[in-house]
């Protein structure tokens, strides 16, 4: 039976896509999106209304390396899609209304007027502009290596790119021109400077540009100048300084960003929230190295982003977001964020605004479409009239290791049906696990319970979703 997830993994994900245009009755790109996206419920909305003459026009259009994406049999097995709702997304952030939680962060996504203008235009709520410094930027070539996984999509992203090339007094009449032309939408200007002087002039330039707030970049890995980012993120006392003296010299709101490269962030974080900080954003890129992205034979060690990272932000984000002593401090959660659910994994640990770079610079703006529609569809499906109520409900869920559930355990189940007796469960279980499940000649695996741990390994490794799990019962002795 076709995978429906497998088929859109495969699709090119064109600009203006060729199959759309030769579909008279729907926009089956725009649906194959929403399924890549994990908006399956309701990809069956742009299917609606096409005839099997449509779609078998739109496959001939496809443009592919290999096959036409089977957009007729796609569309036969798809759910029927819920109805349409709105239900609000709006969200106050350091007391700033969001139409919704989903911004562009600071990075290669947000360096000019056009771009923004345009990222806004596509339905992005805000954006934190691309740092802006008093200091020459210099960048090198090529600035970018991906780690790819099947399909060539990016799990991994690795940048050596510092901060805007634009001379500030461009950069500044760039945020006042879009908070004048966008008054509904959010503009945040993030600045790094090398003194106190610097952050200062740079804070209230960006105040009488008319921006909603300022991010402090104490975070960017690979600048080329000493005692900028992440050399001050690392140090408790310089980001209690520096957002003390930023906050002191302007009356929006200061969002220091935060480096993951260190054992803790709560301490820095609790730095900056002492100094006045109306909020933390994290992470920043996590320091790296990659083989690809050869500058004349060298390499550096520079920034790593994408879905690779997102569990190490979710880490960060938890930690600050439990931590009592900073309580009331608002949070914007960064960090592989490509779906509405990777969202909905921030806000659920606590973020009322979430900021995304890598999916952008790999899908374009136009995915803001399926974080909004994905995230009303579950709000929908939870009966809550508000993404609010999500904020933090996951919390009291993260625990310290020493306070899990360690007197039961979950057996696996094979559903036989799925199962197409490929072994991979018993070669994990075999050199991975506890040589708990046998497979013989007939390719059949069975599950031995005086061995099995519960460890689940084997789901993990199972192609087909073959492995299930069974009751929760007490360990045996
Ligand atoms: C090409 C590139 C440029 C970036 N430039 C900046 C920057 O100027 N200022 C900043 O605070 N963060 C910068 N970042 C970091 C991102 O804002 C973000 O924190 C990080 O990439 C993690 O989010 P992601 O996984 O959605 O990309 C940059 C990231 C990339 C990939």
């Amino acid at each position: 039976m076709l995978n429906i997830q497998e088929e859109a993994v495969r699709c090119l994900l064109c600009e203006n896509a060729p199959c759309s245009a030769a579909c008279p009755h729907g926009d089956p790109a725009r649906a194959v999106r929403a399924i890549r996206f994990d908006n399956l419920a309701i990809a069956g909305r742009w299917f609606a209304g096409c005839t099997p003459e449509d779609l078998e026009r739109a496959e001939q259009a496809c443009l592919h390396y290999d096959r036409p994406i089977r957009l007729r049999e796609i569309a036969a097995v798809l759910p029927v899609p819920s109805p349409a709702s709105s239900p609000s997304l709006a969200i106050d952030f350091c007391g700033i209304p969001c139409e919704h939680p989903f911004f562009l962060a600071s990075s290669a996504v947000c360096t000019n007027y056009e771009m923004v203008s345009a990222a806004f235009e596509s339905g992005w709520a805000g954006v934190f502009y691309k740092t802006i410094c008093l200091q020459e930027i210099r960048e090198v070539s090529p600035r970018f290596d991906a780690l790819k996984r099947t399909g060539g999509a990016f799990s991994g992203f690795r940048n050596m790119e510092q901060l805007s090339e634009n001379p500030p007094e461009t950069d500044f009449d760039i945020l006042h021109r879009l908070k004048e032309n966008y008054p509904t939408k959010v503009v945040v200007a993030s600045i790094m400077g090398q003194s106190e002087e610097d952050w200062i002039t740079l804070a209230r330039r960006a105040e009488a540009a008319g921006v909603d707030a300022v991010e402090l970049n104490f975070s960017c890995p690979q600048m080329r100048l000493a005692g900028m980012g992440s050399d001050v993120g690392q140090s408790p006392e310089l980001v209690t300084f520096l957002t003390a003296f930023v906050k002191q010299n302007v009356k929006i709101p200061v969002i220091p960003k935060m480096t993951p490269n260190l054992a803790s962030m709560t301490q820095v974080a609790m730095a900056a929230y002492f100094a006045g900080a109306d909020g933390i954003s994290a992470i920043n890129t996590v320091k790296s190295l990659t083989p690809g992205g050869v500058v004349s034979g060298k390499r550096a060690i520079s920034g790593f982003s994408g879905r690779a990272v997102k569990p190490i932000a979710l880490r960060f984000i938890a930690e600050m977001a439990k931590n009592p002593v900073m309580k009331n401090l608002q949070l914007s959660g960064i960090g592989g964020i490509e779906t509405w659910r990777d969202g909905l994994d921030f806000i659920r640990l606590g973020c009322r605004n979430v900021q995304v770079c890598t999916a952008v610079m790999e899908y374009g703006y136009r995915i803001v479409d399926d974080l909004v529609s994905g995230l009303q569809a579950y709000l929908t499906e939870r009966g809550l009239a508000s993404v609010v109520e999500l904020v933090g409900e996951d919390l009291d869920n993260i625990v310290r290791p020493a306070d899990l559930d360690r007197d039961t355990m979950v057996f696996p189940t094979i559903d036989r049906a799925r199962c197409i007796g490929c072994g991979r469960c018993y070669v994990s279980c075999r050199d991975g696990g506890h040589q708990a499940i046998s497979f013989g000649d007939d390719r059949v695996p069975h599950i031995i319970g005086t061995r099995c741990v519960g460890c689940h390994l084997c789901r993990l490794v199972c192609p087909t979703g073959a492995m299930g799990e069974a009751r929760r019962i007490p360990k045996r002795n």
